[in-house]
């Protein structure tokens, strides 16, 4: 099936999907975006995810482009001519169009809108039997990582160096020695007294969604978490270690920086949560009706 693209009102070939030269997205990565993924032909926690794409939008001055039931409306209908059930839908809004000037536009344009959509392969045996092998490095980011903007090049930069260094993901870290979170994840671990822990979501990191659903997850199932800054040094010493995002649900760290974290295994607790997430998402609705609650 050839693959097709929604840009700015259009169904297009994806080989053919363009934008234009003078899109701010493009010149000055003046745009937000949101990764949902999508489970046996539902989107995932696709109002948290519009939420957050709204909030991006609000924060950086973007007009929403159209109303959330004719962005529900083109999803639909990009899954629909891809005939994708399982992977993932990208979504993008940018400023738009407009001669280049680093201030915005005096007249307000209109905002561009992008659409795709990519299976995705499940995770492969061999990480969910080892894990993933993850090395630090510094968080170079500016301030506002709490907006989902595709400004993206230290994460891409940090991404690039942790491949190269044979590794799944980096996690990014303070002057101060606290992670706040993966390029493209958000980071936790288990002390040793068996306490989950992550960043709580302030400007510091982005507020995951697989991760605010995650701690409902843990919450379900009477696990105990705390949502506070953690150390590199307190990682290594952790029992277990994991990473979450939209493209990848949770998967076990069992590495950092070369040194085994716990006894080198994906964690009981983390394959716990991995599990109790998955079927919670194969339940549609079931994250809707909480978000709505
Ligand atoms: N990344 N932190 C960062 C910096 C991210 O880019 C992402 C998502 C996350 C996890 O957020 P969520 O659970 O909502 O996917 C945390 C997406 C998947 C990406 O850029 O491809």
């Amino acid at each position: 099936m050839p693959r097709t693209a929604y840009v700015n009102g259009r169904y297009v070939p994806h080989r053919q999907a363009a934008v234009h030269i003078e899109d701010r997205g493009y010149q000055f990565a003046d745009g937000v975006y949101e990764v949902v993924p999508v489970f046996g032909g539902t989107l995932v926690d696709e109002e948290l995810h519009l939420d957050r794409l709204e909030r991006s939008l609000r924060e950086l001055r973007i007009a929403m482009p159209m109303s959330r039931q004719a962005l529900k409306m083109i999803s639909a209908e990009v899954m629909r001519r891809n005939g994708l059930t399982n992977g993932l839908v990208y979504m993008q809004v940018t400023r738009g169009v407009a001669p280049r000037d680093h201030k915005f536009p005096k007249t307000p344009v209109k905002p561009a809108v992008v659409m795709t959509v990519r299976q995705t392969k499940p995770v492969s045996q061999e990480i969910l039997d080892n894990g993933i092998k993850v090395v630090s490095r510094p968080d170079i980011r500016w301030q506002r990582r709490d907006i989902k903007s595709t400004s993206l090049l230290p994460n891409c930069l940090a991404k690039q160096e942790a491949h190269e260094a044979g590794a799944y993901e980096a996690w990014l870290v303070e002057p101060d020695g606290t992670v706040t979170e993966g390029t493209s994840t958000n980071a936790w671990i288990v002390t040793k007294d068996n306490k989950l822990v992550t960043r709580s979501a302030t400007n510091s990191i982005l507020n995951g969604i697989t991760r605010i659903s995650l701690l409902k997850v843990a919450a379900a199932e009477g696990i105990e978490f705390e949502e506070r800054p953690f150390t590199l040094e307190e990682a290594l010493e952790a029992r277990e270690a994991f990473t979450t995002a939209s493209s990848i649900y949770l998967l076990p760290v069992t590495e950092i920086d070369g040194k085994p974290i716990g006894n080198g295994h994906p964690g009981i607790l983390s394959q716990k949560l991995r599990q109790a997430y998955i079927e919670r998402v194969a339940k549609p609705g079931a994250f809707q009706a909480e978000a709505a609650a």
